[in-house]
């Protein structure tokens, strides 16, 4: 079966979750979760944060992941097991754009690194607000693609590249920019947004992290570059990489917002 644009897997989500552990962290601290309390993880992947959601809300609360990948879902249901979780916190096929999950339910939502992957963001962020009891906090992170930025002479390359990145390779590729104008259009309240940069001198990180294989491969295919200009570019980040000198960062926006 072909993988849906974008696709990721569970090995991916769990080494680049690691580099955004502070990102999650604030997302948790903007839900402003209290013991008892039922919290939505909305494209929760194989339960990354559904498992310290759930020691957050504690044994009388309840935590929600909601995936529509089969394989995550399985991963996150086996992680809520092994930690003892699982009493309550429970994982979910579901099409975020189409939640079967009764209204004003929870005290919070959140949803990280989805909305790039939907062909319908502001759908997603209905359901959200719908779901979620009225005055509880509405949490959604995203990348902003269009802001990649690699150092490299080769600048009209590294701009194509990330150019197909955001706009062929994602349905939603600058989803971060965009999440104020769906948070304005939902009428949520008292809405906050903080961008925080990821950066790294790393070019095997940055390479996995960017999906660089499979988006270079594309581009070549849709013609964007050609095999010359691939060759050049992946000399020109080897040479930085070997001199020591390698430097990608790209933004995560997050916006919190209370349903009236
Ligand atoms: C980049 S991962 C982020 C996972 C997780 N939030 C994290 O921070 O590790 C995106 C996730 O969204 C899920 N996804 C993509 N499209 C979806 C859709 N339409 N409905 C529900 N989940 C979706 C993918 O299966 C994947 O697990």
């Amino acid at each position: 079966m072909s993988q849906p644009k974008g696709y990721v897997d569970p090995k991916y989500l769990q080494i680049i979750g690691n580099q955004l552990n502070h990102i999650k962290q604030r997302s948790y601290a903007l839900m402003q979760i209290q013991p008892g309390h039922k919290v939505l993880d909305l494209g929760c992947g194989p339960g990354t944060d559904t498992l310290p959601l759930a020691a957050m809300v504690g044994v009388n609360g309840q935590v929600i992941g909601a995936d529509y990948d089969e394989v995550m879902i399985a991963e996150a249901e086996q992680r809520a097991e092994q930690t003892g979780v699982n009493a309550w916190v429970r994982h979910q096929c579901v099409d975020a754009m189409s939640l079967p999950l009764a209204t004003d339910y929870f005290d919070s939502c959140r949803s990280e690194r989805l909305f790039q992957h939907l062909p319908n963001p502001a759908l997603a962020l209905a359901e959200m607000t719908r779901v979620t009891k009225p005055s509880g906090w509405v949490v959604v992170a995203d990348t902003d693609w269009g802001s990649l930025s690699t150092d490299s002479d080769e600048a009209d390359i590294e701009r194509r590249l990330a150019r197909f990145l955001a706009e062929s390779s994602l349905h939603n590729g600058y989803s971060g920019r965009k999440l104020y104008r769906l948070f304005k259009q939902q009428n949520l309240a008292d809405i906050s947004f903080e961008v925080f940069p990821v950066a790294t001198p790393s070019y095997a990180l940055a390479r996995q992290g960017t999906q660089a294989e499979r988006i270079e491969q594309e581009a070549l295919k849709a013609g964007v570059i050609t095999a010359k200009e691939l060759h050049r570019w992946q000399t020109s980040l080897e040479q930085a990489d070997s001199e020591g000198v390698y430097f990608c960062s790209v933004n995560v926006m997050m916006f919190a917002g209370r349903k009236h």
